[in-house]
């Protein structure tokens, strides 16, 4: 089955060719920088690029590809969660391009095919026998833990409860004046200085917490880092880079250990664990999940770096899995910027 997937949930307008799932004939991905002067994604300024955009990335992904409008199989795109002004403009372009051709259509949930992500790598195993595995994915919109015991099944194990990890790491570089996005900027600071012990707070989140129903040991918090963070700014300001990058170093250090110290908790029972999402970038983080899971005797299933951050790729291979909403209901759904997989 081969599925052109389409991807605009946030500030990347991505289209892809994937066949089977897991075979990427193309994958065209545009990261938009209008919005580095403001720090942060503008929805209206998202939404208007991927107006602009998106047709030619699709017409760009069918070139790469190689191949006419009739070999495609189906037309996949993320319906949810998201930005809603810019979710609504590639799943627009999916319905009518789908409804134009006469192709099935497929909705897609993008947490979930961020877990998928990991399965584009051609080294990992079926995604059907890497069961029981546990899910994280990590990103500027999300931080999720999910249990997997039956293939497309996934379990809400843990959640953060307030900021995810990577708005965590880019509003910490907006404080610090590092630039926009944070997390790899962070995340290059980090390297050059090793972190001290126990600067900032670990993102635990207190018995009673409202954490719908989910065990409060495995949710995090990072609001609070970021608080922590400021009055340290405020009683110690740095004098210098070295100072900066020390404070990037601590800092990035207690977003790491809340994921990984969750994970640790998590694993019981689990054969593998899949990692995806923008900051699963992060060198540190991948150096401590190697340490954990060496220690766990787990498989530990990274996504390859191209495919971390938002992808269409992604997107077309879950849906080629015969995951997603298709058939008639899916041209009757509308966007759905909550929608948990
Ligand atoms: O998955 P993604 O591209 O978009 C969302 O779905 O949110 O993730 C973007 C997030 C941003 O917060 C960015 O700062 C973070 O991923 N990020 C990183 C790194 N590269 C991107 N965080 C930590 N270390 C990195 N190397
Ligand atoms: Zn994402």
């Amino acid at each position: 089955m081969i599925v052109l997937g389409i991807e605009t949930s946030c500030d990347e307008t991505s289209a892809a060719i994937v066949k089977d799932g897991r075979t990427i004939l193309s994958n065209v991905v545009h990261t938009q920088a209008e919005h580095t002067p403001y720090g942060g994604v503008v929805p209206e300024i998202a939404s208007r690029c991927h107006i602009m955009l998106l047709p030619g990335i699709i017409k760009q992904a069918m070139e790469e590809a190689k191949l006419s409008w009739n070999e495609i199989d189906a037309i996949a795109a993320t319906r949810g969660p998201g930005l809603a002004s810019s979710l609504l403009v590639g799943w627009s372009t999916a319905k009518g391009l789908a409804r134009k051709l006469n192709k099935p259509l497929i909705a897609i949930n993008h947490i979930e095919a961020h877990v998928h992500s990991v399965f584009l790598n051609p080294e990992a195993p079926d995604p059907h026998e890497a069961l029981p595995m546990l899910a994280l994915a990590v990103s500027g919109g999300h931080s999720s833990l999910f249990k997997i015991q039956e293939y497309g099944k996934l379990e809400l194990i843990g959640r953060t409860v307030d900021d995810a990890a990577g708005e965590a790491l880019d509003k910490a570089a907006k404080l610090l004046k590092l630039g926009y996005p944070g997390g790899p900027i962070i995340d290059k600071l980090g390297r050059t200085t090793p972190p001290r012990k126990n600067i900032f707070p670990e993102g635990r989140v207190r018995e009673g917490t409202e954490t719908g129903g989910l065990n409060h040991e495995l949710c995090m918090s990072f609001s609070g880092l970021k608080t922590s963070l400021l009055h340290y700014v405020t009683h110690t300001p740095p004098t210098c880079d070295a100072d900066v990058a020390q404070i990037a170093s601590d800092y990035q250090e207690a977003v790491v250990n809340a994921i990984v110290k969750r994970c640790d908790k998590a694993l019981v029972g689990m054969k593998h664990l899949a990692v995806g999402g923008g900051v699963s970038l992060n060198s540190r983080l991948r150096e401590k999940l190697m340490e954990l899971c060496d220690k766990r005797k787990v498989q530990l299933l990274l996504a390859l770096p191209k495919h971390c951050g938002d992808n269409a790729a992604m997107i077309a291979g879950l849906a080629g899995m015969g995951r997603g909403i298709t058939g008639e209901e899916a041209f009757a759904l509308d966007i759905a910027p909550s929608w948990q997989p």
